[in-house]
């Protein structure tokens, strides 16, 4: 029977290109789904750009642009990374395109007028110089636990402990290093915590849809923790304006959560998909034979596995069928950071001419079926392309193929000797099991076992010596079969190997004269067939290739320049534009004092030229006596928005030097400039 398949691989956020966690992901999915495509089932591969969030939000605020475009911008690189490495998605779509906020809206409306939507006040963290609501990511301060400084707010780095924004000493907001006050303000929550949702999931999540040690790990939440309570609880779907998001129906200045629109995404992408080819996606998704799978990794299973399926079912539609959870990747056994990657890049790799069907197949090699970190390791990459896919593979073809051309004008003998058959009849009776450990994700086991056929048929070429048959008088039948069932036996495990290297497949199919291999054809024999000539199919690796990868990218100074004095890392990169908006200018100090009751900072009168004086507060009260400061000339950032502190309004930020480490070098060292600069000038 056709399956009729719908596969998404997760939606990665519109802040960046891809990195080399996302390509091992839709390597994996991209690998199931062409061998489903081979066994003639109906496969929807889709996914998309999530592009909401406070993240990408401030991300496109920093670059000077709209999200809008931001996240366009980001799109318009998706295509060659993805042609690149052969991922066949059949469509791209965006999480902020128009499909995905009619669904988002429809889905709520469905969640609410089945009485699962509550709206109630929270405190939160609100940044008064910004005038938004901060993240958790966007709140540092000093951990509650351990005391570390500059940890985030919801969990520390040093000590492990998880916490509360609120409970963070000092806090500040990492976008102005403001102090956050507390905010209230309404949110709307899905009320996972009813007993129609609790009943449903714990369902859901242990009937098999899920590979064990995930429902094992699923099965936690259901548990009453010490107060008695499950740690499913209810979820909070909404966020404030600002906000990069879907507004919330009949909720001005309400956004969705990005995570409650995202997965909405794999829909939105089915629906433009559908809308493209003029057919009908309800009539699609309502029939029960559809099988909705999806690929994630590790560190969403909560949101796919409780929230995404409740989301659906409790708005009226179909849930997933499966849920395929991989590790993450690691590089030499360290593990990636989300926001930094690994130190490969996709696009690197492509660009320095590296063969995206090597990187398919290490991948595919090292991946099973089970949540586990696949270690991506250079010397063991070279090793197993050139061992097995070129010595072991590509070698079968190259051994036969120029005597075919030579001595039989490129045709095959129809039939071939007693061992030749033998041989083929063993390497066609393996399509099942290989089929089955492909169907299953095991494509480590899938691959070694193609590669036991190999070394069979090598192992035939060994023994049967057709350069010697070539050399005797009268063995050219001989040579004929040998060479013969060399070919056939290559265009088996061709197509055994076809869902991990389709370009590859697609060049044998061309040499060989065939059309496109379906994995039925393993079971046929080609006969008395004309190949064409051979070419070669694929290069080896070359360790420096792989050196070249790992090469330090441009913005890490070489390893023999000296650190920086100050120890800081330089920042993110800017453009002049960026730079602009900031307005530097001359300043004269005419005051300064103490401030009573803080020893670090400074109160100081500032000339900007302005007709004025400015109020400005500096925290160099350690290193500067006041009285020695007056009549100094200095550099003011001078359009920085006001800020409030304790003691009174501070018009600006004055410019001085410091190290990292201020504790164990506590110098400041304010900006002078050179002689003849007066007040108000612009520092450009
Ligand atoms: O974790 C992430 O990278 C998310 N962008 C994944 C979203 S998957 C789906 F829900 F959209
Ligand atoms: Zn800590």
């Amino acid at each position: 029977m056709t399956r009729k398949l719908f596969v998404t691989t997760a939606l990665p956020y519109a802040n960046g290109p891809f990195h080399i966690g996302h390509i091992m992901e839709y390597i994996q999915a991209d690998i199931w789904v062409r061998l489903q495509r081979m066994l003639g089932h109906e496969v929807n591969f889709v996914c998309a750009d999530d592009a909401h969030g406070a993240p990408i939000m401030i991300a496109a605020e920093q670059a000077g642009k709209t999200p809008q475009q931001f996240v366009a911008e980001v799109a318009a690189g998706r295509k060659p990374t993805l042609d690149g490495f052969h991922i066949s998605f059949d469509h791209w779509h965006s999480t902020d395109a128009p499909e995905n906020h009619a669904l988002a809206r429809d889905i709520y409306l469905a969640l609410r007028a089945n009485d699962l939507i509550d709206v109630r006040t929270i405190e939160q963290f609100y940044d008064p110089d910004k005038g938004m609501f901060l993240p958790d990511r966007f709140i540092k301060g000093e951990c509650p636990n351990c005391g570390a400084k500059d940890q985030y707010g919801d969990n520390c780095e040093v000590c492990g402990a998880v916490y509360q924004p609120t409970e963070l000493k000092n806090p500040t907001s990492a976008l102005t290093g403001a102090t956050p006050v507390l905010r209230s303000s309404e949110h709307f929550f899905f009320r996972l915590s009813d007993p129609r949702c609790v009943a449903y999931l714990e369902q859901w999540t242990q009937d098999g849809k899920l590979q064990p040690e995930v429902a094992n790990k699923v099965r936690e939440w259901f548990k009453p923790g010490e107060d008695g309570k499950a740690l499913l609880g209810d979820w909070d779907i909404s966020r404030d304006a600002p906000y990069f998001g879907i507004e919330i129906p009949d909720a001005p200045g309400k956004y969705f959560y990005v995570w409650l629109d995202a997965p909405i995404g794999y829909l939105a992408s089915l629906v433009a998909w559908f809308a493209k080819q003029g057919r009908d996606v309800d009539a699609y998704l309502a029939d029960p034979a559809l099988e909705q799978i999806h690929f994630i990794g590790k560190d969403i299973v909560t949101f796919h596995t409780l929230f995404w399926p409740a989301t659906l079912h409790f708005s009226g539609r179909k849930a997933p069928d499966r849920v395929w959870v991989h590790g993450h990747l690691t590089v030499s056994g360290a593990k990636m950071s989300k926001s930094r990657g690994t130190g490969i890049s996709p696009l690197r790799y492509l660009e320095l001419g590296l063969n995206a069907e090597w990187l398919r197949y290490y991948i595919a090699a090292k991946l099973n079926a089970r949540v586990e970190d696949l270690d991506f390791n250079p010397e063991d990459f070279v090793a197993r392309v050139n061992s097995d896919l070129v010595g072991k593979y590509v070698n079968i073809a190259s051994r036969a193929a120029g005597f075919l051309a030579k001595r039989f004008g490129g045709e095959l003998s129809g039939d071939v000797g007693v061992e030749g058959r033998a041989l083929l009849d063993g390497v066609r009776a393996h399509a099942d099991t290989v089929r089955e450990l492909y169907d299953e994700r095991e494509y480590g086991k899938a691959l070694r076992e193609v590669m036991l056929l190999a070394d069979r048929v090598n192992e035939y070429v060994d023994r049967t010596k057709p350069w010697e048959l070539a050399k005797q008088p009268g063995m050219d039948a001989a040579l004929h079969d040998v060479c013969t069932v060399c070919i056939e036996a290559f265009r088996v495990l061709t197509i055994y190997l076809a869902p991990v290297l389709p370009a590859l497949a697609a060049r044998v199919e061309a040499f060989l004269r065939i059309g496109p291999l379906a994995w039925a054809d393993a079971q046929r024999a080609l006969g008395r067939h004309r190949i064409g000539e051979y070419r070669h199919l694929m290069q080896r690796a070359d360790a420096a290739q792989l050196d070249a990868l790992f090469e330090p990218a441009a913005a890490a100074p070489p390893a023999d320049t000296p650190a920086l004095p100050g120890g800081e890392a330089i920042a993110a990169e800017i453009g002049i534009a960026d730079f602009a908006k900031v307005d530097l200018r001359i300043a004269r100090i005419v005051a300064a004092a103490r401030v009573e009751g803080s020893t670090k900072l400074l109160r100081l009168a500032l000339d900007v030229g302005e007709g004025r004086l400015r109020n400005v507060f500096s925290g160099i009260a350690s290193a500067h006596a006041p009285e020695a400061l007056i009549g100094r000339l200095t550099v003011l950032a001078a359009n920085l928005a006001p800020r409030k502190m304790k003691f009174g309004v501070s018009e600006g930020m004055i410019l001085s030097a410091g190290h990292a480490d201020a504790k164990a070098h506590p110098g400041l060292y304010l900006l002078e400039p050179g002689a003849g600069a007066t007040p108000g000038m612009r520092l450009h």
